[in-house]
């Protein structure tokens, strides 16, 4: 195992598995009127191809791959666990300790149980109590194999919307009530507490589950390092603080205290956000854009790092960092720009446990289905061939040369 600096690639359960049937997501992708654009099915057959999405990273020569655990699966109907499943995840984690890589597990993707999500989600009291014996669960069935653990990925998502004094329409909202709603009937439930972590409304009961989790996992492995992975865009004033200093407030600052006495804290840049006094300040029109439409801006990932480890004090990880494009020479640019950027705050003394390249595979991009590439590897969408592209090789030198 690699004691130094961990250089890997990331990607979630939901994302690359495939039939994820018992998740809440793959019931929004199926209710009559879904924003999805395309249901995620298959995926990459990851669920099958595991053993050979863990043999690329190693023959990339890199030292770590993060992976989530689906709840959805590993506890199916509550209180019912699956060992099956346990075991799954269990030799994935094997699978890389032999490989000579460092399994990062993420327990929380984005992802829950349908059941979870049908009896209340986040607003639930008792979720904080569910999520811990989930995790412990986990911890137990992963026998030590396991240092670096995530409870939450992006917990803040769904507050970034929402931070300005005169809301700003927020673009991912559009349907989802409606979607939400035709959920809730096909679980015969009156609500569907889902989309992100029940989208931010029930923060306090988020934050304890993420503080639950942690205190289940160091009860049974009192050495792992436990963390939660927050989406950090570079954020800069546009002539005032004033907005800045309110989206901190109130994407960020909460969730900073929360990770007090968290090992590290997980860092996802993929670009900048400036803001005036209300609102998000658009790219100009010249500016280079990736496929998702947003700016290419490589160079946020040093400044966010340094804002993370500014405001928490804590060793940063950054366990997501990544470009949607089809044209791999524009991710060619990006991983120089971002890397070097890194680079520069490591020097300055900012401690970085790692770099996780988002994502190993393309994969299933949330509502956006399969139209954005982010992988260093192509799958090829009928017989999920895997294909490493250019940029796997230069990432993979690009870490070489860095260790
Ligand atoms: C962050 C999320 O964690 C991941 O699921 C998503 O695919 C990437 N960003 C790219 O949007």
């Amino acid at each position: 195992m690699s004691t130094g600096f961990l250089w890997g690639t990331a990607t979630a359960g939901h994302q690359v598995e495939g039939n994820n049937i018992n998740a809440d997501i793959w019931l929004l992708e199926q209710v009559p009127g879904t924003s999805f654009r395309d249901r995620s099915g298959d995926a990459c057959d990851s669920l099958n191809r595991w053993a050979q999405d863990i043999a690329i990273v190693r023959s990339l020569g890199l030292s770590a791959y993060r992976f989530s655990v689906e709840w959805s699966r590993i506890e199916p109907a509550e209180s019912q666990f699956s060992q099956a499943w346990l075991d799954h995840y269990a030799r994935m984690a094997a699978a890389c300790r032999d490989a000579g890589i460092a399994p990062i597990v993420t327990l929380s993707h984005f992802t829950s149980p349908r059941w979870f999500a049908a009896s209340g989600g986040w607003s639930n009291p008792n979720a904080p109590q569910l999520f811990a014996r989930f995790a412990e669960r986990v911890a137990r069935a992963f026998g030590g194999l396991v240092r670096h653990v995530i409870t939450f990925n992006e917990p803040n998502l769904p507050l970034m919307g929402k931070w300005s004094a005169t809301p700003i329409a927020d673009p991912a909202r559009t349907g989802l009530d409606a979607m939400l709603a035709a959920a809730a009937r096909a679980c015969g439930s009156d609500h569907y507490h889902v989309w992100v972590y029940s989208r931010g409304e029930h923060l306090e009961t988020l934050l304890a589950g993420h503080h639950a989790a942690r205190s289940a996992w160091k009860q049974v492995w009192p050495q792992s390092l436990v963390g939660m992975s927050l989406a950090l865009p570079d954020v800069q004033g546009a002539g005032t603080q004033v907005g800045v200093e309110a989206y901190r407030q109130h994407a960020e600052a909460p969730f900073f205290a929360a990770a007090r006495d968290d090992d590290f804290i997980g860092v996802q840049t993929y670009g900048r956000l400036v803001l005036d006094a209300h609102a998000i300040v658009p790219p100009s029109a010249d500016a280079e854009r990736t496929q998702s439409g947003d700016e290419f801006y490589p160079q946020a990932l040093g400044a966010a790092v340094a804002h993370a480890h500014r405001q928490t004090g804590k060793p940063v990880f950054v366990t997501e960092n990544g470009i949607a494009t089809a044209e791999d020479a524009q991710r060619l640019r990006y991983l120089r720009a971002a890397i070097a950027s890194l680079g520069t705050v490591r020097r300055q003394g900012v401690p970085v446990l790692g770099y996780l390249h988002w994502s190993l595979l393309d994969n299933f991009e949330w509502r956006r289905g399969y139209s954005q590439q982010f992988g260093l590897v192509s799958v090829d969408r009928s017989s999920f061939i895997r294909t490493p592209k250019s940029s796997a090789r230069l990432y993979a030198r690009l870490a070489r040369e860095m260790v």
